[in-house]
């Protein structure tokens, strides 16, 4: 007889996870040709990373010892770039642990969680190994319309919830709520712990972040990463703002050594290179708007976003992403998505690229991805 978990690591429902397939490309060549467009991710590496981290690879103890527990130059840059003081900051391997780490400070079994829906579904697990009880709320009359008056009318038709987890922009729809919504929002469930996980806020228009709102809100959680505009999927480095009562709580679950060097120093030199990674939001900004307009233009569906991402309405998903993976791009599908039906989410790259993907939708028969004609 096997070992049972506890029952609801048992009942839990696996993060449906893509493969990462571009890992077991070995020529070369053909790896240099990819456009990897299915993750989120940044298409390149600052250099600047490059440069700093072979620096410190020279350095007495770079791999031998362990890290800067406290990431204290990482949480300086931080809290300098935010305009905030570094106690309102933790720094993690990744914003997942980031709000991971919420999740297992704050919620126990039966308390009830307001997920938005649909929306990115690995906090869900994490709500859910504590016992928590999930609900996925639709924010408005459509999934990919946000009303923020909806959401919170939903929510409190649960009865007493325990934590909400918005995205802001949203992954995957793109939209993204204003200042004065997320005010209303933190208003109406002041015992709540409510996380904003800001993934992707540096490409929203104006950046128009939650994270000043600590100040005002102390059950607020901000979740920030630099896996998109800052390029480290690779290095895992993410933080959580908050007031800095509950990042005392959060600490004692946090674990310093999780937090290499590598992500340490490389993070900390974009910080204080800020401008290579602004310059780099802009060009996938203007990679978006060509993108989109174009698509448009020849009879496509594309979404509105203000993350570096998009989804697009396709006739035949499956024959449209096997297509596509043919000429090196890999895109996501999220068809099988409750109410994203044909639809599949693209990455945004900068202009050059997403020329190249309009060249591969042009040389497909029409009919595999035209929808708007
Ligand atoms: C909304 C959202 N939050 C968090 C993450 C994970 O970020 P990290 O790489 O910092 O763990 C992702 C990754 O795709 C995401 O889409």
């Amino acid at each position: 007889m096997s070992l049972k978990p506890v029952p609801h690591i048992e009942a839990l429902e696996e993060y449906a996870v893509t493969s990462q397939d571009v890992w077991r490309i070995e020529d070369p060549r053909a790896a240099g040709r990819v456009l990897k467009l299915d993750w989120n991710e940044a298409p390149a590496v600052h250099e600047i990373v490059r440069e700093r981290l072979a620096e410190f690879l020279a350095r007495p103890g770079s791999i031998n010892w362990y890290p800067d527990v406290a990431a204290l130059d990482l949480s300086k840059a931080i809290a300098e770039y935010l305009g905030l003081s570094p106690l309102q900051v933790l720094p993690f391997g990744g914003s997942d642990v980031a709000l991971e780490t919420v999740a297992r400070t704050y919620l126990g079994p039966g308390d009830q969680v307001a997920l938005v829906h649909p929306g990115y579904d690995n906090f869900r697990i994490y709500a859910e190994s504590c016992g928590a009880r999930i609900h996925r709320v639709v924010p408005g009359p459509d999934p990919l319309t946000f009303s923020m008056s909806a959401f919170i009318g939903a929510i409190r038709a649960l009865g007493p919830v325990r934590l909400i987890y918005l995205i802001q922009p949203n992954n995957p729809v793109g939209y993204l709520a204003g200042r004065a919504e997320l005010i209303a929002l933190l208003q109406a469930f002041p015992d709540t712990a409510v996380i904003v996980d800001e993934a992707y806020i540096e490409f929203a228009d104006g950046e128009p972040t939650a994270a000043p709102l600590i100040a005002q809100f102390d059950n607020l959680f901000v979740g920030r990463s630099f896996s998109k505009a800052f390029g480290m999927a690779g290095l895992r480095l993410g933080y959580v703002v908050s007031h800095h009562r509950n990042l005392a709580h959060l600490r004692k679950l946090r674990n310093g050594k999780n937090l290499t060097m590598f992500a340490q120093i490389a993070g900390t030199a974009l910080l204080q290179n800020i401008a290579l990674v602004r310059q780099h939001v802009e060009r996938v900004k203007a990679g978006r708007r060509s993108f989109t307009e174009a698509f448009r233009a020849r009879g496509g569906t594309i979404l509105d976003s203000q993350g570096n991402f998009a989804l697009l309405r396709v006739a035949d998903p499956q024959e449209v992403i096997f297509r596509l993976k043919l000429e090196g791009i890999y895109v996501r599908d999220r068809s099988t998505m409750r109410g994203l039906e044909g639809m599949l989410r693209l990455t945004f790259g900068p202009p050059e690229v997403m020329a190249r993907v309009l060249t591969a939708f042009e040389t497909m028969p029409a009919g595999l991805w035209q929808t708007a004609r």
